[in-house]
């Protein structure tokens, strides 16, 4: 009998998010500091008579259940460059909020392949899976590869990061996600809107911040506090602004920096260690600001196949 396979894949916050102007394709140029965190989603394939997806967890009711989820497409695209037949069950185990700026979706797509990879002994390198990552989406091969990394192009040319230290993060859980691509487009009408225009002519090209690439490499939260950015911010506030009041009440409570994560709605607040993360955690949840919160520490591996 084959036995199922199960992969876990990290959440990420992104402690650089620099977006360049719109590009003719219709995505951005980024600077994207991404750094994977300790929470989870866990994608266990099995053999099955069709391609099927099922989902649990809290959020399970609002991710397709479809050929349109990430996961069933990274089956089909590895089934296809392999010549196999892509009759698999994959079942997900739903810890990441969904449409919340942490690449949830992306998590599952990266899982699902790798997962795939074992059950199937399909054997694809590195290069093939990074490549099958980028054509599924532009936060993807970040998913697979975990840790600390520059993404560059639109955020899938990845240029891994060192750390010196773990960094202790919560995260504040919005009611309802926030779509990726209508976040984009809030923040090319805010740059229009504010005479800049929106285009890459118009627009500096995003670049790191060497500030924060040394926070990260020396493992210093409160350098790292000083440096963090996220240019989809203003955006994000602009179609929730609720959420000005939830990264208030978590900076009322001691966290060292507060921002959006990625495209949000998820806020993201660094913390001194990880007893003063429990302390801004607790007095998030007593705020009434959102709906769940969440502790969780990075940088974590990506990507993982689990074994026994
Ligand atoms: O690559 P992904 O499928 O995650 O992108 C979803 C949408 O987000 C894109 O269709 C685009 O509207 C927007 N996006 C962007 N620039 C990026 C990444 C995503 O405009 N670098």
């Amino acid at each position: 009998m084959i036995r199922p396979v199960t992969a876990r894949v990290p959440a990420k916050v992104n402690v650089q998010l620099a977006v360049g102007g719109l590009r003719p394709d219709g995505f951005h140029d980024l600077a994207n500091v991404f750094l994977a965190v300790g929470l989870y989603d866990e994608v266990t394939a099995t053999p099955a008579d069709t391609l099927r997806i099922t989902v649990a967890g809290s959020d399970a009711h609002q991710v397709p259940q479809d050929h349109d989820n990430l996961a069933a497409r990274a089956a089909l695209a590895l089934a296809a460059r392999h010549g196999v037949d892509p009759a698999v069950h994959l079942h997900i185990a739903k810890d990441i909020p969904v449409a919340g700026g942490m690449a949830g979706g992306s998590a599952d797509a990266a899982g699902a392949l790798v997962a795939c990879d074992a059950l199937w002994g399909t054997g694809a390198t590195r290069e093939e899976l990074l490549e099958i990552c980028a054509e599924l989406g532009s936060d993807v091969p970040f998913s697979l590869v975990g840790g600390a990394a520059l993404g560059r192009g639109r955020g899938e040319l990845l240029e891994p990061l060192e750390t010196g230290a773990a960094f202790h993060w919560v995260f504040a859980v919005a009611d309802g996600g926030l779509s990726t691509p209508a976040v984009y487009r809030e923040c090319d009408r805010l740059r229009e809107a504010s005479g800049t225009g929106a285009t890459v002519a118009d627009i500096p090209d995003p670049e790191p911040s060497p500030a924060l690439l040394e926070a990260l490499r020396t493992g210093d939260p409160a350098a790292l506090a000083a440096a963090v950015t996220n240019d989809l911010q203003p955006a994000a506030l602009s179609l929730r602004p609720t959420l000005a009041g939830t990264l208030c009440a978590g900076a009322d409570a001691g966290a060292l920096a507060s921002l959006v994560s990625g495209s949000g709605p998820t806020c993201a607040f660094l913390a001194k260690d990880a007893e003063a993360a429990q302390a801004v955690a607790a007095a998030l949840a007593a705020s009434g600001t959102c709906r769940a919160v969440r502790t969780a520490s990075g940088p974590a591996p990506g990507a993982t196949v689990l074994t026994g």
